[in-house]
């Protein structure tokens, strides 16, 4: 075949194959096919949570893979992918995974990941990606909306919760540094401010709030932890004395961190009250709501979020709590304009000619260039299930935590901590009074690395007073508590195990 002289390739050949165009799309079907079998063979048989392989074990199989040799052949590399990924896996959509804030994810939200990758959309300008700019924005109307932050309020998705709260804490420097440029008539410089600013958070928050500090620029001791209270949840009598030790002191807070769902108790700080001083003191509220955050889908329990329509800016992930695969996140502002702040026009990408012409772009909110669709996951999500179903999946997790709590409650062999208003719940072991209990923190520590390395389940662990706890965050409807009650069974003989095997001698020689 012919095109005005030019011979018309009909069959693609070699490389190109490979590439996914309107001729490969019988490729790219049979492929993802494949792929999507492979997996789902893989879950319907899955019956641990992890292997239980070790570092050791597994690199030197990754190593041996000669990546100068393709396979050329995509059934071939998916079988090679079952034994240096599939097979040692860490499952979160199993049962007894109860370790991290990961959650399993929704259908809907799967089928949006297999769309967004092979249209592959970048949602940094509108041509880039059109109708995804337009997605993106009715999503971060509709959390804003859920949060209540007002007519003025925007955002943008971000790649995680530590994203989101570097981003939130950027714009809050530069309004502190906006307001002491316009409160003296000497505006001070960067190298006079920076030394001088601080961020207040809970004690119990999330270390993305040091490294933020870090990465803007502010001195070490830029973050005073604010002193929680017995249910870990940020004291504001303690926040009203260092905001006012700050002011005395001629330091600027720049923000009060409060988290709606602490990472290791799932406490949420009295945001009311904490945003009341914020008021008085004149100081930007950040509410961290990365875990937290699903409760705005929750139709019993949205209550416990009341205050944050009060934050100047809110981190949502809803790849936590949202049962959304990983990356899905948000930073929300109260007042668009300060998403000024990360603004920058390039010739090639976002003249400031296209604001002028009202022409709708993301990168001019956000700090990355090119950008996932990962908004096109939660669309899928409410269009499929709604809201509300997202929310009693939560709710449901909510239910279980609270009944996991009242369990260890009741068992002599372990001690809990504060009772969580979320989905965690950190306990130990605690070897009965005497010389044993001096090995608690290497019982619990055993306890837990025994309990993955048979694969059975997947628990976490966490410090609390400098002692060894373990930890388990509940984001699965699917763990029930027969499971958790198994679960304790397997750590309490992990334990027992520890201590008859190693402490036994000990014991012998401080008897003897
Ligand atoms: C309260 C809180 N904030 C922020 C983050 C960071 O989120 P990401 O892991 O998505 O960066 C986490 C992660 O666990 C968290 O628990």
């Amino acid at each position: 075949m012919s095109f005005q002289g030019h011979p018309v390739e009909t069959r693609p050949a070699g490389a190109r194959e490979h590439l996914f165009n309107g001729r490969t799309v019988e490729g790219y079907r049979h492929s993802l096919t494949a792929g999507i079998d492979r997996v789902a063979a893989r879950i319907a048989r899955t019956e641990r949570p992890f292997s239980g392989t070790t570092p050791d074990r597994l690199a030197p199989e990754i190593s041996a893979v000669d990546l100068e040799q393709p396979l050329h052949d995509p059934a071939a590399a998916l079988a090679e992918l079952e034994d240096v990924y599939l097979r040692d896996a860490v499952y979160f959509h199993h049962p007894r995974y109860l370790a991290h804030l990961n959650c399993p994810v929704v259908i809907p939200a799967l089928l949006g990941e297999a769309i967004l990758s092979a249209v592959n959309s970048s949602l940094d300008t509108w041509d880039q990606s059109a109708g995804g700019t337009l997605i993106e924005r009715r999503l971060i109307d509709w959390t804003a909306e859920r949060i209540g932050l007002g007519p003025a309020a925007d955002g943008v998705f971000t790649s995680g919760g530590s994203q989101s709260n570097l981003h939130a804490l950027l714009l809050a420097r530069e309004e502190a540094r906006a307001r002491a440029a316009a409160g003296s008539d000497t505006s001070p410089t960067r190298a006079e401010l920076l030394p001088k600013l601080r961020i207040l958070a809970s004690a119990a928050g999330h270390f993305s709030v040091q490294k933020s500090a870090k990465l803007l620029g502010l001195g070490p001791d830029a973050v005073i932890p604010v002193a929680t209270d017995q249910d870990r949840r940020m004291r504001p009598a303690v926040l009203a004395r260092e905001l006012d030790r700050c002011r005395r002191e001629g330091l600027t807070v720049m923000a009060v961190v409060a988290t709606a769902g602490t990472t290791d108790f799932g406490s949420i700080d009295p945001l009311p009250q904490i945003a009341d001083l914020c008021a008085a003191a004149g100081a930007w509220l950040h509410v961290d709501a990365a875990y937290g955050c699903g409760l705005l889908a929750s139709r019993t329990r949205r209550h416990l979020l009341d205050g944050i329509e009060r934050a100047d800016s809110v981190t949502v992930d809803y790849h936590k709590s949202f049962f959304q695969p990983v990356s899905s996140s948000a930073l929300l502002v109260r007042d668009a304009a300060v998403l000024r702040h990360a603004t920058y026009h390039a010739d090639y990408l976002n003249p400031a000619r296209m604001a002028e012409q009202k022409i709708p772009n993301q990168v001019d909110k956000s700090l990355q260039t090119t950008r996932r669709f990962d908004a096109l996951k939660l669309w899928l999500t409410l269009r499929i299930m709604g809201a509300d179903a997202i929310g009693e999946l939560f709710d449901e997790v909510v239910d279980r935590a609270a009944q996991a709590w009242e369990l260890l409650t009741e068992d002599p062999r372990f001690e809990v901590v504060t009772r969580s208003q979320l989905s965690t719940v950190v306990f130990r072991y605690l070897p009965e009074a005497g010389p044993a209990r001096e090995l608690a923190d290497d019982a619990n520590l055993f306890a837990r690395e025994a309990l993955a390395a048979s694969g059975a389940a997947v628990v976490a662990g966490t410090k609390v007073d400098d002692r060894h706890y373990l930890k388990f965050t509940l984001l699965n409807p699917e763990t029930t508590l027969a499971d958790i009650a198994h679960v304790l069974d397997l750590l309490a003989g992990h334990a027992e195990d520890y201590l008859s095997r190693k402490a036994a001698p000990e014991l012998c020689r401080q008897a003897g």
